[in-house]
């Protein structure tokens, strides 16, 4: 196994000669360290079935289903599938997914620090992933900023992107609506959170499932500190040049691994679709969020 810094790159590491099946607990242990200092590991040369990617999940931690069917691989149900590329006639998992800033099972009570991405069909033109380091961020933000939001706490909910399913045709809107805040209520997290692997300050907000802001007693704040904190951190730049900013590229056999605590990301924004099919595994490593996140 062999790991180099991706040249150029404010994050990221190329991990060559990686095979899950003889890699040993220490090469484990080192590429994970890998995830979470460089936030993305790039493993070259993964071709890998559907049964032998979650296999390799499962190296790196206990992989998390994700809650709504209509987006699992048909045999794996571990496996989270985007895809616009119907197979024999068949919608498999979903189309046009993540295009917007956030963090994987934000709104959820327990999200996962890992995130692996196995990209099937890869686009000719616009292929990549968007990414934002939230302790970079966080480290960057103005000290006035810093100080405003010592001791608040962000509310998440997945209201604004939940895809309606096949099944909620002719379903009343309120009533999608009431089962979505029945089923996925909006989680109360401190707006940052120490990382339990590195010890860095994470700013844990997201455009896309970030909806509130409030002092410690639960008043609300001011929305506009919440459109403050998406400007400053490069989350309501349209050109995506905004300095936090960074584009993953991958090519086929690619293996993205990343650090879904410090990392937020969003899939890259196209005008003319092209077929794009990547399966996803999502897994908890030895820690939680943050320490003590499910006993509060
Ligand atoms: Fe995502």
């Amino acid at each position: 196994m062999r790991i180099t810094d991706q040249p150029g790159k404010a994050m990221g590491a190329t991990v060559e000669g990686f095979d899950h099946v003889t890699a040993s607990d220490a090469d484990i242990e080192t590429l994970k360290q890998t995830v979470y200092t460089k936030k993305i590991a790039v493993l070259k040369n993964q071709d890998l079935s559907p049964q032998a990617f979650l296999d390799l999940g499962k190296r790196l931690g206990r992989p998390e289903t994700y809650y709504e069917p209509m987006y699992h691989h048909p045999e794996i149900e571990e496996i989270f599938v985007s895809s616009n590329v119907p197979e024999n006639g068949k919608q498999i998992g979903v189309p046009k997914t993540g295009k917007f800033w956030h963090a994987d099972y934000q709104f959820m009570p327990d999200p996962f620090g890992i995130t692996l991405i196995h990209p099937q069909v890869i686009p000719e033109k616009n292929r990549g992933t968007y990414f934002i380091d939230m302790g970079t961020a966080y480290e960057r933000l103005p000290g006035g900023l810093k100080k405003e939001i010592a001791g608040t706490y962000c509310t998440h909910s997945v209201r604004k992107y939940f895809k309606i399913r096949p099944h909620d045709v002719y379903r009343p809107i309120s009533e999608i609506i009431e089962e979505v805040e029945q089923k996925t209520p909006a989680v109360r997290r401190p707006t940052t959170f120490t990382h339990p692997m590195t010890g860095e300050t994470v700013l844990y907000i997201s455009e896309g499932f970030t909806v509130g802001i409030e002092d410690a007693g639960g008043t609300p704040l001011d929305e506009h500190l919440l459109n403050r904190l998406f400007e400053a951190t490069g989350q309501l730049d349209g050109t995506f040049e905004h300095p936090g900013i960074h584009l993953q590229g991958f090519e086929r056999g690619d293996l993205l691994v990343w650090d879904n605590r410090s990392l937020i990301h969003r899939a890259r924004h196209t005008t003319t679709p092209e077929p794009t099919v990547s399966y996803r595994v999502t897994v908890h490593d030895e820690h939680e969020l943050y320490d003590g996140i499910t006993a509060a």
